[in-house]
């Protein structure tokens, strides 16, 4: 299927203030000179902001990722899950054709969308609220046939309770996702013969439904207000980081091992920069990867750092353990593998051998 971008584009693109906070709270996941590893995920938001994906939006991603804007347009037009078109205004339905779902009513599922819908694919229904299309399997197998829409699948379905849903949407409704002929999930029809003791007390809808429910943004156009922004990967100090404004740029969130931390707050051991030297002494640098947890790459930033010898390390009290330990942005790391004392042991070693 030839993939191309619609005729008729927006001028311009923006995130809203929260998903572009988001947006830049993804590429901190990657290290420097990687950024562009964020292409998917951003994309991905910018559609679920949009409903499809624009050029001016695929042009601002790979802006963002200082990649040229052909090589987003190459991820954009292979992946069939990017919509290259408008999609209805309320939901756009991705209904499952392969295998188990057509031997079990797809085709039927189609010509439902076909008359309450649009004729073809991918066109906009004559009110404006809703688009289809076919997919392949959706890995939904044991529950088919299946359609997805928006972010959710409804699953067990008939041609009848398909029309229902989608007048439901229509009028405005939201239909609960999951089973729709009244399995909590993919159990057998019959009912459960095993692990019968877990079906008491459970949550009403199986794991993704009852989330759905909980969000309510199956077919909600996503503007990063939905859930808490959580950024585990930067540390305590960045967590919940749902910023009034746009958040900062994406160069102080990524802080290289070296560059200078925050300043200490209550609680923190206060710092205190250790010896530091300009070079390895006469002799050469010790070989610090002897020290557990050491290796090539960290041995690397001590010695950017100026430091080179065991000595050095053995003279650490708290204070300087504070310091590198912010600076290499591992915290508790070096008295947990016990560096003060190893770093002892080797210099005595190498005194005694000297
Ligand atoms: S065949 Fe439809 S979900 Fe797998």
């Amino acid at each position: 299927m030839l993939r191309r971008l619609h005729p008729d584009q927006p001028e311009s693109f923006a995130f809203t203030p929260e998903n572009q906070a988001w947006a830049e709270a993804q590429i901190t996941k990657y290290p420097e000179g990687r950024q562009a590893s964020a292409i998917i995920p951003l994309l991905w938001r910018a559609q679920e902001q949009e409903g499809w994906l624009t050029k001016p939006a695929i042009e601002a991603v790979a802006d963002m990722l200082g990649m040229a804007h052909i090589r987003a347009l190459e991820v954009a037009t292979f992946y069939f899950m990017f919509q290259l078109q408008p999609v209805g205004e309320v939901a756009h339905i991705q209904v499952c054709g392969t295998t188990s779902c057509m031997i079990c009513g797809a085709e039927d599922l189609i010509a439902v969308c076909k008359e309450k819908i649009a004729p073809n694919p991918h066109q906009i229904s004559e009110d404006g609220k809703l688009s289809w299309e076919e997919v392949e399997c959706l890995g939904a197998c044991t529950n088919a046939p299946m359609a997805q829409i928006g972010k959710d699948y409804y699953e067990d379905l008939t041609a009848e309770r398909f029309a229902e849903m989608i007048d439901e949407f229509r009028a405005g409704k939201v239909p609960t996702p999951g089973p729709q002929n009244g399995r909590y999930a993919a159990e057998p029809l019959s009912g459960l013969t095993s692990l019968t003791e877990h079906a008491e007390g459970r949550a009403p809808y199986n794991g993704s439904v009852q989330l759905a429910t909980e969000i309510g943004d199956t077919v909600k156009r996503i503007d990063g207000t939905e859930v808490p922004l959580v950024t585990p990967w930067l540390g305590s100090k960045s967590k919940a980081a749902r910023p009034k404004k746009a958040a900062a740029p994406v160069a102080e969130a990524v802080a290289e091992p070296a560059s200078e931390p925050a300043p200490a707050t209550a609680g923190e051991a206060p710092e205190q920069a250790p010896e530091l030297l300009s070079a390895a002494r006469e002799g050469g640098p010790d070989d610090l990867k002897l020290l557990k947890g050491v290796g090539p790459k960290l041995e690397g930033l001590l010695n950017e750092m100026g430091i080179f010898h065991f000595d050095q390390i053995a003279a650490w009290g708290p204070e300087e353990i504070a310091w590198v330990d912010a600076r290499l942005k591992f915290k508790g790391r070096i008295e947990r593998d016990g560096w003060i004392a190893q770093a002892r042991d080797l210099a005595n070693a190498k005194d005694k051998g000297a």
